[in-house]
């Protein structure tokens, strides 16, 4: 017998993470496992959504600017989560902080480009690239209420070259973010 392993991913942007976790894990078999992946957006346009489709995958939009709070879009993130009973939730450039209205119910982890607790938020790789440090980093981590702040699940590190660009380190950490992620829900999901 298959056993069908849902991953939904929050997206809401670029989405080649996404498409990266597709290309890993959509009807791909693991032993007596199959994996499927599921996106969901926040953003209407997000570029994710056109990279879903090429592979026949329709995203749910859930706009987060219907909504007049962040809980009452989180209860209905959480509530179409529920519903497609997934066994593991992956936020890869989810641009929303999470209300325990979410953390409280949804075992879910987060991408971040940086070798956390080191610069945490939304411009990680550009402070991580005009930090001191001789290296630069990804995180995967469970999602809790404090942001980019849950235990570790996984890390890697790339060494900076002297002389590189912002845009030459930044797709150095992309190329890592698309083997740890994949790695991470590997080894959560026992694949
Ligand atoms: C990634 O760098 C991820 O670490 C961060 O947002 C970016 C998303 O990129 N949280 P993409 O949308 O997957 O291309």
């Amino acid at each position: 017998m298959v056993n069908k392993i849902k991953i939904v991913v929050l997206f809401s942007g670029n989405g080649s993470n996404l498409e990266n976790l597709i290309k890993h894990f959509h009807c791909k078999r693991f032993g007596d496992k199959e994996t499927q992946i599921i996106p969901i957006t926040n953003r209407p346009n997000a570029k994710g959504i056109e990279r879903a489709k090429k592979y026949g995958i329709n995203t749910t939009i859930i706009d987060h600017k219907e909504f007049e709070s962040r809980e009452s879009f989180d209860a209905e993130l959480v509530k179409v989560i529920k519903s497609i009973e997934p066994s593991l939730v992956v936020a890869a450039g989810f641009m929303r902080i999470l209300t325990p209205v979410f953390t409280e119910q949804i075992r879910a982890i987060n991408l971040h480009p940086s070798l956390l607790p080191l610069f945490k938020g939304a411009n990680a790789i550009e402070e991580s690239f005009n930090s001191q440090m001789r290296v630069g980093g990804v995180t995967v981590h469970w999602i809790t209420p404090e942001l980019d702040g849950g235990e570790i699940v996984e890390q890697g590190c790339v060494k900076k070259i002297r002389g590189e660009t912002l845009e030459e380190f930044r797709q150095r950490i992309h190329d890592l973010e698309y083997t740890i992620l994949p790695a991470s829900i590997k080894y959560i999901l026992n694949l």
